[in-house]
């Protein structure tokens, strides 16, 4: 089977993180957002990945490589320009020719869906297309369907205004697609699947939806990919503070000289401590946190709920919770950063600096 996982996105609401990366890269625990897809996607049986890349292709490509390592063949297919949500699908054409039916992701999903129910209610069905859905208390912010008891989808409705909503079944990106679908999509231009081609579909084809009643998460906010980390920590059967090499990250630039084994420090799963990190004594790490590589935390310091990426410098008696630290940022003593507070990678929060809450401190650059 084929899945094509739609990762040309800016990550905007992830900014400055994703100033750097695609979002597809952040941390989780010791893998990575696509790692951690495309892992699922192996272990159900897909061996044939299409990546739709426009944003830094570079660094996704040197990550996951042919994806060998993954168990699966990972083909690249490049936008120039972004080609929204259903162009990219047009665009892969060559890779999905021939294939009868494949999968399309949205590169920015946690959950643990189990694909063969979806592709057995969509043959079932005689679908053209099958959108898992998800049930959410307010999806004003998302696409929502109109669906018939026997789960044919009438109309999609993309953001519909509060208390409008023909009901409170989402768009859980994910979808199996019959070949004939990519007729239904303009060549060479911007796309939406959400606006333009689901409502063509429904109004002339069958669409159907499939609940997934598991864990979903869309990890496009900074507290959303936040309590997707928590969750793949949580999930991870290795949680305790082994180090192991990480499948992810940049490079490490800086060797840390110091003690090698630290007293009183209290770690609370899950957590994840990368390879070469250290910390100072007193600390309290945890619950939900990942630190990457060749950290360096200095005494006193209390993390829970955190991301912190390679190569962190952290001082001593900081307090760090709901934050992301960026790659090779330096956190000065007593700084706390409680209110998800975004720091780019390089950047240095000087000690005494007070960081407002929901601040972006954009990379390389320096807060006082
Ligand atoms: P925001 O800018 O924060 O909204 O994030 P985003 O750019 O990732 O957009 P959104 O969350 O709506 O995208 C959902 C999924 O589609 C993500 O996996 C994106 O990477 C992907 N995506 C969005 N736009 C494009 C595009 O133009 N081309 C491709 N290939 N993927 C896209």
């Amino acid at each position: 089977m084929i899945a094509v996982i739609l990762v040309g996105g800016f990550g905007t609401r992830l900014r400055p993180l994703t100033y750097t990366r695609p979002k597809q890269l952040l941390p989780l625990g010791n893998t990575t957002l696509i790692e951690y897809m495309i892992g699922r996607l192996a272990e159900q049986e897909f061996r044939e990945i299409v990546l739709a890349v426009g944003y830094r292709p570079d660094t996704l490509k040197e990550v996951l490589g042919d994806g060998e390592r993954l168990g699966v063949n990972i083909h690249y297919s490049l936008e120039e320009e972004p080609l929204g949500t259903a162009g990219p699908i047009r665009q892969a054409e060559d890779y999905l020719r021939g294939s009868g039916e494949f999968f399309v992701l949205n590169g920015d999903i946690v959950s643990d869906m189990n694909y063969q129910q979806i592709l057995v209610h969509h043959r079932y069905h005689q679908a053209q297309a099958s959108i898992a859905l998800y049930r959410v208390d307010d999806p004003s912010r998302y696409g929502v369907v109109d669906i018939t008891s026997e789960g044919q989808i009438l109309a999609f409705i993309e953001k519909p205004p509060a208390d409008t909503a023909p009901s409170n079944l989402i768009n859980a990106g994910c979808y199996v697609l019959d070949e004939s679908v990519l007729d239904h999509i303009p060549l060479g231009r911007k796309v939406s699947i959400e606006r333009e081609t689901f409502p063509l579909l429904c109004e002339k084809g069958r669409v159907y939806g499939w609940e997934h009643k598991g864990l979903w998460i869309d990890t496009g906010t900074p507290s959303s990919y936040l309590e997707a980390n928590k969750e793949v920590l949580a999930a991870s059967t290795n949680q305790s503070h082994r180090e192991s090499p990480p499948t992810h990250h940049g490079p490490v630039r800086r060797m840390y000289i110091g003690p090698t084994s630290s007293r009183n420090v209290r770690y609370l799963r899950p957590y994840w401590k990368g390879k070469d990190t250290i910390i100072g004594n007193d600390c309290e790490i945890g619950p939900n946190v990942t630190l990457g590589r060749n950290v360096t935390i200095g005494a006193g310091t209390r993390i829970r709920d955190a991301v912190i990426f390679n190569c962190v410098e952290i001082g001593e008696s900081v307090v760090l919770r709901n934050t992301v630290i960026g790659q090779g940022a330096k956190i000065g003593d007593k700084i706390r950063l409680e209110e998800f507070q975004l720091v780019g990678d390089g950047a240095t929060i000087y000690p005494g600096a007070i960081v407002p809450p929901g601040a972006r401190i954009d990379p390389g650059t320096d807060f006082r």
